[in-house]
């Protein structure tokens, strides 16, 4: 396989820039191509069977694109990638979050916010479980944090509000010291969390995701060994949004293009 092949991206929307961000610090050399699907998200919300339909959509998109694998960074199109139709190999961001908190064995129960259909699917529990009976989640499913993310960024107590109705159920049931952010919008707004519930260590999977996409291309020997910076296309459904523009800048991210599609 060629290794000057792109490596493809999925989210909902906007969120799995926190994953691209990741990707790029540690492969800048390699190509990538990011599909946010904003137009139809949120995702977290959907029936199973929407999100599958949905997902696959994406996939053939970067498939047709000729991408060398593709990373699912949005955790709701994990939560169902048993059930996903795909020719290139899918990197799901569910293990690189359940392998995020094996460290913390000190702890019994880790906190987890992510989207509703996430939750519902258990996904988490599952993986966890295969790696360790020493530790549980205690999850939340919120309705309405990504999509407030997504598209008020700027409404700084609308999502003050959001990120509490997120936190308090968990916190409610369990003390935490550690939150696993399992939905790529989130880490977005860390600083925000992170002022709000001071005692609380965040944990990003994008970081370890990061990890198995290296370890991948090594062994496969598929990592891209030009000299040059790497190339990274963008394509976001759905109108033109400012403040996309914005958060790219904030997260440092590199890109060539960013088009809007329909
Ligand atoms: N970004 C998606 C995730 O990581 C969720 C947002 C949505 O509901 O569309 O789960």
């Amino acid at each position: 396989m060629n290794s000057d092949k792109a490596i493809g991206l999925i989210d909902s929307g906007i969120g799995g820039f926190t994953v691209l961000k990741e990707l790029q610090n540690y492969f800048p050399n390699e190509n990538f191509i990011y599909l946010g699907d904003s137009a139809n998200m949120p995702y977290g919300e959907r029936t199973n069977e929407e999100i599958i339909k949905l997902v696959n959509e994406d996939i053939k998109f970067l498939e047709d694109r000729d991408v060398k694998f593709i990373v699912l960074a949005c955790n709701t199109a994990s939560s169902l990638a048993d059930r996903l139709e795909s020719n290139v190999r899918l990197f799901n961001i569910i293990e690189a979050g359940c392998l995020s908190v094996l460290d913390l064995k000190e702890e019994n129960y880790i906190g987890l916010i992510a989207t509703r259909a996430t939750v519902h699917n258990r996904s988490y529990d599952n993986a966890l479980k295969e790696l360790t009976d020493e530790i549980e989640f205690i999850s939340y499913g919120t309705p309405t944090l990504a999509q407030v993310i997504n598209n008020q960024l700027d409404e700084i107590n609308l999502l003050k509000k959001n990120i509490k109705l997120a936190i308090e159920p968990i916190i409610e049931q369990h003390p935490i010291k550690h939150l696993l952010l399992g939905c790529t919008h989130y880490p977005i707004v860390s600083k925000t969390i992170k002022e709000m519930y001071t005692n609380i260590d965040l944990i990003n999977p994008a970081i370890m995701e990061a990890k198995l996409v290296e370890d991948y291309l090594i062994k496969n020997n598929l990592s891209n060994n030009s000299n040059e910076s790497g190339k990274t296309e963008i394509f976001i459904t759905g109108p033109e949004k400012k403040t996309n523009k914005r958060l790219l800048n904030e997260l440092e991210i590199n890109y060539n293009k960013l088009k809007y599609i329909q």
